[in-house]
């Protein structure tokens, strides 16, 4: 893996997967680590991250938390970041000589066939990859297939049925109801993360760790993470017939002024992790 490598094109198409969130260098992909990445990078720390690593990033997204891994595993170690989205390697690719990494790649490819050498990583992380993955379990074994003996794994996701509103609100519940029906539809599970520890031990990983985040908010940005984040999937629901554009201006308007009332609680999707290990 040579220093600031571009990403690579067409190298492994995705298998059926079509992710319906933006891609690119979007304010909620920022907001997603502002309100997660303090839990996120204690699970990877306690997971025994370590510098000189060898560390893969599925599902990377544009490279927030694949930086923060090659910081860590510092100009000794080496990190790649793998994404299905060209789009957002190129923020990612755009990024990384800020990081003054020796060793961090970014790479266009499949979750499922990653092209990456087979047993030879430390460790394997993928956030909030899982819950868009027609195959999650394939996923899981690709991501054993890629550890040494005795790597660790650590995965992060969603359990959207988590959220909670307080006071309940008929926008918040009407927009969760819409993306769990496009999630019906597409075949994928935006509850995965309650699956998770499951899958893993499925997969065939050992010595497995579970935790869990809920960030909850009465005030600022972070509030504001679902309704952004239904915004991003909302074309993709107007496309299925599950719901008018109408409908979808007066939830994200109800959406923003609830976001606004310092009196209602906002509790963002519980983020369950797993970390694990793959046998010695
Ligand atoms: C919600 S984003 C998460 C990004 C990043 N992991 C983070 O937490 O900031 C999910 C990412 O998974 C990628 N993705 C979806 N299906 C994929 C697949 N089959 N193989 C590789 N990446 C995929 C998407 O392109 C997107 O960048």
């Amino acid at each position: 893996m040579g220093k600031h490598s571009p990403p690579t094109s067409n190298m492994h198409p995705v298998v059926g997967d079509r992710y319906v969130l933006a891609v690119g260098d979007t304010a909620t992909a920022r907001l997603v680590d502002e309100v997660y990445g303090l839990a996120t990078r204690q699970s990877i720390s306690d997971a025994g991250l370590q510098p000189g690593m060898r560390v893969a990033d599925l599902g990377c997204g544009t490279g927030i938390l694949t930086r923060w891994l090659a910081e860590q595993a510092g100009s000794t170690g080496e990190v790649v970041g793998l994404d299905a989205s060209g789009k957002q390697l190129s923020v990612a690719g755009a990024m990384q000589g800020s990081v003054g990494s020796a060793k961090l790649t970014f790479r266009e490819g499949s979750v499922y066939e990653t092209g990456l050498p087979r047993g030879s990583f430390d460790m394997v992380c993928c956030r909030f990859l899982l819950c868009h993955l027609l195959r999650p379990l394939d996923a899981l074994q690709e991501m054993r297939a890629l550890l040494r003996p005795g790597g660790a794994l650590v995965c992060q996701d969603m359990d959207l049925l988590s959220l909670i509103n307080e006071p309940a609100n008929c926008a918040c519940r009407r927009s969760v109801e819409l993306s769990l029906a496009l999630a019906d539809i597409r075949g994928v599970d935006y509850c995965f993360g309650a699956r998770l520890e499951d899958s893993a031990r499925e997969a065939g990983f050992e010595a497995l760790q579970a935790t869990a985040e809920q960030p909850w908010f009465l005030r600022g940005e972070g509030k504001r993470l679902w309704e952004y984040t239904f915004l991003e999937a909302a074309p993709a629901m107007v496309d299925a017939d599950l719901v008018r554009q109408r409908e979808v201006d007066q939830l994200a308007a109800e959406l923003a002024s609830a976001a606004k009332h310092e009196n209602t609680l906002l509790a963002t999707w519980m983020m369950f992790g797993v970390s694990g290990r793959k046998r010695v």
